[in-house]
Parts: C-alpha cells; structure tokens; sequence
C-alpha cells in the first residue's frame, strides 16, 4: 500500500478500531482453530476486545498462525492483517549460544549470521517481529538478564545490536526470511539497583547518554523497525510513561520513526509504581509518552476513548500510533500477503536443518572462552590408551539453551556425551553425573521443582570418583540451571550450586588433572574452580550444537575463540565490577598493601578475570603501539599499529581490541573504553600488523556543559587482548 492509501484507510476506521491496532495479547488466547473464549477469563479481555486487537505474541507455528491470521481478519472491520511477535533471542529451533555468549565472539559478522538464519526459521513459522537485540548494557553479574545482553561494554553491545538487527531485517523487512527487529528495553534496564530485576534505576543524565545509550542508538540507526519500553524506573519515571526519554531523546534526538511496545504490562505496571492512580492514568500517561503498542494490559482499549473525550488525550494521538502499527504491517507486506513467510514445507526443510546446526555448531565453538589451560591440558589428546572421564550434571544434559527457547525441543540439543560420542574417540572415553544440580528442593524460575534425592548423593559420587581414579583426564561439566538466568533470576549467590563444587573437591582429591566446563548465562565466582582445575572453560549455554562444539574444542578440531564479554569478580560482594570505571581521587593498585585507597580492605581491587580476557591454544604476542602521527586534530585521523605475532605452533585467531582513555577531561572519564576490535588469525611463526584508525569523535563525551564533544588533551591508546593489560602509547587531541 501507499502512503495515501494507509491514511485513507486509517481515516476510515472508528475510534475503537484504531485503538484495538494498539493492543497486544498473548496467543494463548487463541485456540488451535479459531478464536476460544475459555482463557479471556484469566486476562479478563472481553471477545469484543479481542476482536480487535491488532498483534499477537508468543505463538508460532505456519499453520497455526495462518487460521489464527483468517480468524483475526475475519473479524476485523477493515480486514486488517495481524502481527506476529515472538522473543527470538538465540534462534528459533535452532538454538545456538545465548546473547552473551555471542558478546564472547566478538564477532558481529558471525551475530548476524546467526541472526539471518533465526529470521528465516521464525518467519517460516509466520512470525513477523523478534523481541531482539537486546542492547541494554549490563554490569552487574547478580542480574539474570545479563544473560540476554552481549555484555557490559556499550561499544561491544552497539556493534553486536546492530548486527543482529541487519541480520533478522536484511534489506528489506517484506523480504522472504526477514522479519523486523525490535530494540529492547530501552531504556537502562540493565542499572538495576543491586542486579534485582524490575528494581530502580537511578542513572546521572551524563551516565545514561555516555554509557546507556549508545548501544540502542546504534541498533536503531541499523534501522531496527520497533522499540520496545523498559519495566523500570529511570531516575523516579517509569519508562512507558517517561515522556522525555521516549519523545524527546528516542524519537526527536534518536530519529527513531517505528513503532514502539511496552514490554509486558508495563503500562498497567506503572499503577504500582505509584505514578499512576489507576490505569486510566496509566494510558494518559503511556500514550502521551508516544507508546504506540501496550502489550498484555488493557488501559488502552479501556479509557483511552474516555481520555479523549475528557481532552486529556488527542485523536491525532491515536491516529499518530495507529498509523505507525499500520506502516510497519505495510512493510512487511501484510496487507498483500499476511501470512508472509509463513509455510509448513519451509518450516520442514529450514527447522534444525544441517546448514543451520553447522552454523550453531561454529558459533558455540567461538563462543567458549578458555580461561585457564595449565600445562597444555587442553587439548585432550585423543588417542589409543588416554582415558578420559566426563562427570557431572551437564555431562549428559539436554537443557542447554538459556531460557528464552521456548518454541524448541530440548530433545534435539546435542548433549556432550551425544557428541564426544559421536567423534570418533580413539581415546578411551567414559561418563557419569557425578552429582544432581542442586543440594536440595530449588524453585527454578519457569515454576518447575527441581526435587532432589538425598538417596542418590553417595552412589553418583561413588561412581564418579572410581572414574575419576582410572582417568588419565577428567572433564567436569558443572554450572548453574539453565532456568538460574534471564528474566526474574537474579541472584545474590552467584555460585556453582554447592553439590556440583562438592563433586569437583571430591574429584579433585583423587585426580588433579581436571579440565572444568562451565555452563553459565552470567559471570561467576570461579576462584575455587580455577584453584582446583588445570583448564577452565567457559561454555555458556551454547544451545542445540553443545555436544558437537564441545568434542571440537576438546580435542583440538576447532580452539575456542571467546573473550570475556563481562569482567569475572573474585566474589559477588565485588559486583558491579566492569573494567571503565572512573578513575578515582585515591586510586588502587590492586594489592590489599595500601591505606585510604579507593576500594576494600578486605578485597584486592581486581577482578579474577577481566573484560575481554581468554585464550586459544596458541600464544600470541603483542608488538610496542606505533602511531602515524602525535597530534589529532578535527578531521584528522591518526593509525595505531601493534605487530601481533602467533608465537605458538597452531594456527589461531586473537581478538585484538583497541582501548582509548582521555586522561583530562571536564568531567571525569572512565579509565579506559573499547574503541575497536578485530579477529586475527595467523599461522604459526606468522605476524601481521593490526591497525585501528582513531578520530577525534571516538573519544567524545558529554562536557561540563552537557554537550557532546571532545575536548583537546592527552589520550592514550592501548591495543591489547584485554582490558586488563596496558600496552600504550599516547597523542595530543588538539
Ligand atoms: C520481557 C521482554 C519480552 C516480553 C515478551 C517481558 O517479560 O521483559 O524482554 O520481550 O516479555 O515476551
């Protein structure tokens, strides 16, 4: 449809019909067949109301949601086709490593990949709109979002946001496999107060624009067709009704022009806040904030004509709203086919495809950050006479996909001993659970009861211990519950359950060549791990392809590529403990030998292992930083160089990364910030010489005055394989 064409149709629709546009419901409203009326009593919708709603969330299916989409049309006044809205976060039924274990590749290319093929599985499903990228930035490892984030560096997270956002839209949303990316949750719903989900975020204007924002800014400057409101307060204002941070900062500042969706009944949330007297006010409030969709509550459909007529709400308000719910559904193509991609024979041939568990398969791999490798234990040798035992909970464990998998079948994921199996093992390999994940009865977040079976403690353990005897190696799969991470699953205690670390001491008496696994949606406290392991290695929730990747990293196929994508503390009380901070009057050197220092006494200022830290299996190293010039003015550029070399004997890849610190400011700026970063991959013996252009506009900020600009001064550029080592030289910013 045209322009024209739209508005004439949305003048020709009634108050109420425009107003159910910007309604969305959950499908489990919705039957197989047809429209039911048995579950309106939970959300206390009327059919009426739901006749009219304008976007489903959370079902798929083509078949399905091609009846859903004739019932739905039929109903319509104007015949308007529904949209289908869905959180694909880490691949549709392709599960392949949740968002922050994709931060760890540092590699948006392979994000976007990843991201293209979840849009041709999901659209194939007839869904329309994915709940991702998340950009918040995340800093504190108690939050169990962190999970959902690519990480605690706002540079990282932009590229990484912005990839998957060309990757779910490509060119064109109307495209076959493409569907549109929605921005979330903007904005700053990773400051959480004490990582406590849907608690308080107080953040200075400074902090939000320097830190917070980039990262949505970037994603929504790919063009990412929807935003999505955050569930918290932003300095005392909830989101969906903070009309300064949705009209002027992300509409007027950011240019965003889509559609923007509270998250899920946040509108209606904003009476608990207390900002709102009921949700008469909460639609005034959301609707006059610019929020086009409310999700899962119903203050639009209730007042919102009321509103109106008491003059406290506008019908251009409406129509402004409407009329951007109705452009996205005329991008998508909807109007000429609303069923888009939606195709059961596509769903057949894409779902779980080989193409798309290869790419699953390649991303976990680069994914996994290797932490600790004492000796070269890693990799395993696979040969004739090695004998090799794998124990724990997650040795033969098919739930590996974070917790935002929902329309997968965790009886496809690919468990490790599935795919060490499946290798080819010459080596003499055996498995046991060593342990049941937890000590005792735990509440997991998705309201299963993890039971435990005190009965079975001393069995697993005793069969585990007599492997561990016999083994040359042992590899030990532990780590917390998938369902211990993502939405509502923060936590204060952000350990291995102790049933898991009491197998690893027990193991650890009997054999001390242990390589640990740990699977994870957030940083965790892993001292006594590493003290206790000669390799240790982060595996995230790698998802469908988790057997398979981990026989390739093992044994050498393939060498784990990941870096860091949040700082690890020695212990939880460190938290927040990211790398840019500010620098501090009374500075710490990180020994526990000072007095009046910024920090703890009982607690080196150090983080066990820091932002952007991990290893491959070969050695690399760095050259001293050269600079083309020593002065940088406006329009100028000046190139770093390192020569990196692999000093090992294997071919491997090094995430090199660029950190840029303005050493005077007007306001004071954060010790160092990531400005770059490149994937490198040499041969043996080889070196290459790895540049980074830097430009005034890269060491910008918010001034004194609250204008962003750079401000002359000395800067200092250090190029290194992590955050934590200094590697510099410096230039004057004139
Ligand atoms: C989450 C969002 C999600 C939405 C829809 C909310 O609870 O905060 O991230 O997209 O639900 O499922």
């Amino acid at each position: 449809m045209r322009e024209e064409q739209l508005k004439a149709l949305l003048q020709d629709m009634s108050t109420e019909e425009k107003i159910g546009q910007l309604l969305q419901v959950a499908g489990t409203l919705f039957g197989e067949d047809s429209l039911i009326t048995g579950a309106l009593d939970y959300f206390k919708i009327t059919q009426e109301e739901l006749d009219r709603t304008g976007s489903i969330l959370s079902i798929s299916g083509a078949e399905r949601l091609k009846k859903v989409q004739d019932a739905c049309m039929a109903k319509q006044p104007h015949h308007i086709p529904q949209l289908f809205m869905l959180d694909i976060i880490n691949g549709f039924e392709t599960i392949y490593p949740v968002p922050l274990a994709q931060g760890a590749t540092f590699d948006p290319d392979m994000a976007e990949k990843l991201a293209e093929m979840a849009a041709r599985e999901g659209s194939a499903a007839g869904i329309h709109v994915t709940f991702s990228p998340m950009a918040d930035l995340v800093r504190d490892a108690r939050w169990g979002r962190v999970m959902e984030s690519t990480g605690e560096d706002s540079f990282l997270n932009g590229k990484m946001s912005a990839a998957m956002v060309r990757g779910y839209q490509g060119r064109n949303v109307a495209d076959k496999g493409r569907m549109a990316a929605c921005v979330k949750h903007f904005a700053g719903y990773g400051g959480a107060e004490g990582g406590r989900d849907y608690d308080t975020v107080e953040l200075s204007e400074r902090t939000l624009r320097d830190e917070y924002l980039p990262a949505y800014k970037e994603a929504i400057d790919a063009d990412a067709r929807l935003v999505m409101t955050s569930f918290n307060t932003l300095n005392h204002v909830p989101s969906t009704g903070n009309k300064w941070l949705m009209k002027k900062v992300l509409r007027e500042e950011m240019g965003f022009d889509g559609v923007l969706i509270s998250d899920y009944g946040a509108v209606a949330e904003m009476v608990n806040h207390g900002i709102a007297g009921d949700e008469k006010d909460a639609a005034e409030l959301a609707l006059g904030a610019g929020v086009d969709i409310e999700m899962m509550s119903l203050a639009y459909v209730r007042h919102v004509e009321e509103l109106i007529a008491e003059g406290r709400l506008t019908m251009e308000q409406v129509d402004e709203a409407c009329l951007r719910v109705l452009r996205l559904k005329n991008e998508l193509g909807l109007f000429e086919n609303p069923y888009k991609d939606a195709d059961a024979e596509d769903e057949k041939a894409l779902l779980l495809c080989d193409a798309h568990r290869k790419l699953a398969r390649e991303a976990a791999a680069e994914s996994f950050c290797l932490l600790k490798n004492e000796d070269g234990i890693l990799p395993l040798k696979n040969q004739a006479g090695e004998k090799v035992a794998f124990i724990g909970p997650y040795s033969d464990n098919h739930e590996v996909f974070g917790s935002w998998s929902f329309p997968s079948d965790a009886s496809k994921m690919v468990t490790i001993r599935q795919g060490v199996e499946k290798a080819g093992m010459e080596a003499d390999i055996c498995f046991c659970e060593g342990s049941q994940m937890f000590g005792a009865d735990y509440r997991l977040k998705d309201g299963r009861r993890f039971i435990y079976d005190a009965g079975k403690k001393q069995p697993l353990l005793d069969e585990a211990i007599a492997a561990a005897k016999e083994a040359d190696r042992v590899v030990l799969c532990l780590g917390e519950h998938s369902q211990q991470t993502g939405e509502a699953a923060s936590r204060t205690d952000i350990t291995i359950p102790e049933e898991q670390m009491d197998l690893l001491r027990r193991v650890a008496e009997v054999n001390p060549n242990i390589v640990t696994l740990v699977f994870a949606g957030r940083p965790l406290e892993l001292l006594e791990v590493s003290r206790l392991s000669k390799a240790v290695m982060m595996v995230w929730f790698p998802g469908c392809e988790c057997g398979n990747a981990v026989a390739d990293v093992l044994f050498g196929a393939k060498e784990p590529g990941g870096r860091l994508p949040m700082s690890f503390p020695y212990t939880v009380a460190q938290e927040p403990c990211y790398y840019n901070r500010f620098r501090s009057g009374r500075p710490n050197n990180g020994t526990l030998e000072q007095s009046f220092v910024m920090g703890y006494i009982d607690q080196m200022d150090r983080v066990l292992y820091p932002f952007g830290y991990g290893m491959g299996y070969t050695s690399f190293s760095y050259g001293p930083v050269r600079l083309s010039g020593d002065r940088l003015g406006d329009g100028q550029t000046i190139t770093a160089t390192v020569t990196l070399t692999n000093t090992g004997d294997r071919e491997g890849t090094e995430t090199v990364q660029l950190y840029l610190t303005d050493l005077f400011g007007s306001v004071v700026r954060p010790v160092k910030q990531l400005r770059g970063f490149r994937r490198v991959s040499l041969q043996p013996g080889e070196s290459a010489e790895v540049s980074f252009d830097i430009t005034p506009d890269m060491l910008s900020f918010y001034n004194i005055d609250m204008k962003y600009t750079w401000e002359p001064g000395t800067c200092k550029v250090n190029i290194a394989g992590d955050s934590a080592t200094e590697n510099s030289a410096v230039f004057e910013l004139v």
